[in-house]
């Protein structure tokens, strides 16, 4: 499986907490898109695999579940730490679910948005 844990470092002091991102420093590639995703609800989302689309899912605010799969192995893992985020690579099928009320999921994309990358079908992916 190729996906990756990341700690990000926290900077604390009594007015509160910031983390920072930093393109090839403690994100692996350029950032060149990020978007959030919020206001969700018991539905999943998700459901696809990239060819070459590389991203990192930090869940800022509350908690959800990820399943990734690489064809040959699933892994489930839980976002729930604005400083803790998962590497997700090329070629991995991910399955987002388990939103809290307050869930913000942020996601840092090496590519700008382009349907073409995307395996929407399981078993294309599979193939
Ligand atoms: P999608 O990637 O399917 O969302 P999720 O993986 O969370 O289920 O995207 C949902 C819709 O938003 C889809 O119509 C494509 C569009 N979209 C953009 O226009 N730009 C983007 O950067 C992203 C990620 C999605």
């Amino acid at each position: 499986m190729e996906e990756k844990q990341l700690a990000f470092d926290v900077i604390s002091d009594k007015r509160g907490s910031l983390v920072s991102l930093e393109s090839n420093r403690n994100i692996p590639f350029d950032i060149k898109r990020l978007y959030y995703i919020y206001g969700t609800s018991d539905q999943p989302r998700g459901f696809h695999a990239h060819k070459a689309l590389r991203q990192v899912l930090i869940c800022v605010k509350g908690s959800c579940k990820i399943l990734l799969d690489d064809g040959i192995e699933k892994r489930v893992y839980e976002l729930n730490l604005p400083n803790k985020g998962i590497l997700v690579e090329k070629m991995v099928w991910r399955e987002m679910y388990d939103f809290s009320e307050d869930c913000v999921l942020l996601v840092l994309a090496s590519e700008y948005y382009d349907e073409k990358d995307y395996i929407r079908d399981y078993s294309d992916f599979l193939k």
